[in-house]
């Protein structure tokens, strides 16, 4: 059995790693990169500290326009598919390279399978939206973290090949949470103690896009008269330089830090704050309480259990939960036991095998 994995943005690298690690041990894998994460900070850190192979192939497609983004993607993928020949694609999340990746696996009749499928805001405004419809309608093999992805597809009538195996971003803190611990010293580095600081991350383009809700989100945040710490996205920095918005005093800002560090800024934090999917799990398993800057989330379990606030843009609503949102105190396993990984190798074994 050939494999060819496609990643190309920061989350996927930490998905990845999960099952590449694996694969790759078994030389089952090609591991294609196409380039949408380029920075350092965005992408090479994580190779380095998650012990994910060197990309055997990088498209370097790089930012640009969603059509010219994809279109590039899709020119890559495909001819490397074609060389290749692989028993099947496997695609993660819900990026622009999520949605290459199938589509032009799809069109040579190669087989899809798409960790973390089922995933839905019910927001077409968002391009992840679109970009997961399009994956999992395409798809073989559909990986999901929770019963709600099972039961979202089951509602567009997709049941074949469905498969709860858990997330495997769970598995991916299991893992490294310790080495995290042992290793990083961000909270010296940056003089921050544990439990006195809020933690922030933003870059959807729903808020980066729209200077409201940017502006809106800043001065919510400098309003809280909170410390908080805000490693920034690239996307956003550019953002905030185009709209001229200025962070208030109690707001620091940072480079983006690689996934050891970060994994330890959230353990140590009072509260999150973050529009991102893959913080807003992070903050619950940890136990962090986390407030949503959307109105809406794929990840409806973490609010059911109490540990979830969507608090949208509004500067009321978020500077109320700063300061009143106390969850409850325990977090039930709703993404699986950390052995998401290994389940999917034993069904791609399974079908492709
Ligand atoms: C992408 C994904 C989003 C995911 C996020 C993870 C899509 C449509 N969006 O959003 O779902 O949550 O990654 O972080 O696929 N940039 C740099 N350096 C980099 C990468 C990006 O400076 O290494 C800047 C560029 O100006 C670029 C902008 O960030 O135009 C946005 O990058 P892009 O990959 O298009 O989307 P993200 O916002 O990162
Ligand atoms: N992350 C990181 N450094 C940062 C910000 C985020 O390592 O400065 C990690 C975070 O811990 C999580 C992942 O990146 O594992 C989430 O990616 P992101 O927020 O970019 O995308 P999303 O999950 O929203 O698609």
């Amino acid at each position: 059995m050939k494999i060819v994995s496609i990643v190309g943005a920061r989350p996927q690298f930490i998905k990845a790693a999960v099952v590449s690690r694996v694969l790759r041990e078994r030389h089952l894998e090609v591991l294609l990169h196409t380039g949408q994460h380029y920075d350092d900070e965005m992408s090479g850190v994580f190779f380095r500290e998650l012990g994910l192979p060197r990309p055997d192939i990088n498209l370097g497609v790089g930012s640009g326009s969603h059509a010219r983004q994809t279109g590039e993607m899709l020119i890559g993928i495909e001819r490397v598919l074609l060389q290749e020949r692989p028993a099947g694609v496997l695609v993660y999340g819900d990026t622009n390279s999520t949605l290459a990746g199938a589509l032009a696996a799809a069109k040579l009749n190669l087989p899809v399978a798409h960790v973390e499928a089922g995933l839905r805001s019910f927001n077409r405004a968002m391009p992840e939206e679109i970009n997961r419809i399009v994956a999992d309608r395409l798809s073989a093999l559909l990986f999901c973290p929770t019963r709600t992805a099972v039961e979202n597809l089951a509602r567009e009538g997709i049941t074949a090949g469905v498969h709860q195996v858990g997330d495997v971003m769970y598995d991916a803190l299991l893992h490294t949470l310790p080495i995290a611990e042992r290793t990083s010293s961000i909270l010296e580095a940056l003089g921050l103690t544990p439990g006195t600081y809020l933690l922030t991350t933003i870059h959807r383009a729903g808020n980066t896009d729209e200077p409201a809700n940017l502006s809106a989100i800043l001065a919510a945040l400098g309003a809280t008269g909170e410390p908080i710490l805000f490693p920034v996205h690239p996307r956003t920095r550019q953002a905030l330089t185009r709209w001229n918005i200025s962070p208030a005093q109690n707001v620091r800002l940072i480079e983006p830090v690689g996934y050891l560090d970060m994994l330890v800024l959230e353990k140590n934090a009072r509260l999150i704050l973050t529009d991102s999917g893959g913080v807003q799990k992070e903050a619950y398993w940890l136990g962090i309480p986390c407030l949503t800057l959307r109105e809406e989330t794929e990840w409806v379990e973490t609010v059911e259990a109490g540990w979830n606030v969507l608090v949208g843009t509004s500067v009321e609503r978020l500077v109320a939960a700063v300061h009143s949102f106390h969850p409850p105190g325990e977090q039930p396993a709703l993404f699986g036991h950390g052995q998401a990984g290994q389940e999917i190798i034993r069904l791609l074994e399974e079908a492709w095998g």
